[in-house]
């Protein structure tokens, strides 16, 4: 088990990507901390894990509120003593889909406090508690839409071009704690966040040479890797999961 003993603070993971990921952990014995908005969203994925056999904890966390992530952080310090890994995976993702000119400033400030302002919120937390424990792995759950040009996503790729701009800088602050950062940039992802979005996915296949879309435990092999040992050695970067759609 990858994972054993290891404590690990999955944001968002009450659906989606961010429940393969907890999922996942607790499958390899972590236990997985599922810091999500939505109370009952997240305690059922805590339960579908310890149905399995896992450890799991479900914090109701609004990552866009301050108080609330560090309200979060002291209560895994509490009752597990640490935290090993942490996964910045939670979004607000606008389905709106407006050119930047037609969207009115509520739209985009709540985008940027759940997308942007939420990490920087996580990682602030966090870090203290990985610099004592002199060691912790960041990943990032950023987005293809901040490597390529998607109109009418414009606030949702700066958001995530920012998570990767920062997480580059953070990783060689923290090196020397042995803390490692990096991003993963996935294409378009089977989730809820997808389903239902009809003919525009059958268009947004059209550039995708695998022409599917990811299975959300497609993203988490990624991430696992990211916060295993063998990647020690990989601070810095922004990983695309993406079926090769940014490739030509
Ligand atoms: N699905 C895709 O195609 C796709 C593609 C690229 C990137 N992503 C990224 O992957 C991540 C997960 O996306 P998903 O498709 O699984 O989305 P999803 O909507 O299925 O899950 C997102 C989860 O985040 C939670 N959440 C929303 N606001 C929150 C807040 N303020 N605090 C805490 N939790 C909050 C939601 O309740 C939900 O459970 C996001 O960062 C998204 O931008 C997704």
């Amino acid at each position: 088990m990858r994972f054993a003993d290891k404590v690990a603070i999955v944001t968002g993971a009450g659906s989606g990507i961010g429940r393969a990921i907890s999922h996942s952990f607790a499958k390899e014995g972590a236990t997985s901390v599922i810091a999500e908005l939505r109370k009952d969203a997240g305690e059922k994925v805590a339960l579908e894990i310890t149905k399995d056999g896992g450890k799991a904890l479900a914090i109701q966390t609004d990552v866009s509120k301050r108080e609330e992530v560090n309200d979060m952080v002291k209560k895994v310090i509490d009752k597990l003593g640490k935290v090993d890994i942490l996964v910045n995976n939670a979004a607000f993702i606008a389905m709106s889909f407006k050119y930047f000119h037609e969207m009115d400033h509520e739209e985009w400030e709540k985008e940027i406090a759940v997308d942007w302002v939420g990490v920087l919120n996580c990682c602030h937390a966090a870090i203290p508690h990985m610099i004592k424990q002199k060691g912790g792995k960041i990943v990032s759950i950023t987005s293809d839409a901040s490597k390529i040009s998607t109109p009418r996503q414009s606030v949702y790729s700066g958001n995530k071009a920012a998570i990767a701009g920062f997480s580059r800088t953070i990783a060689g602050e923290l090196a020397r704690y042995g803390i490692n950062v990096n991003c993963v940039a996935p294409g378009t992802v089977d989730t809820p966040a997808t389903q239902g979005l009809g003919k525009i996915i059958d268009k947004m296949l059209q550039g995708v040479p695998k022409r599917r879309l990811a299975r959300p435990d497609e993203i988490a092999n990624m991430v696992l890797y990211l916060c295993a040992d063998e990647a020690d050695y990989i601070t810095g970067q922004h990983f695309s999961v993406n079926g090769g759609m940014s490739m030509f």
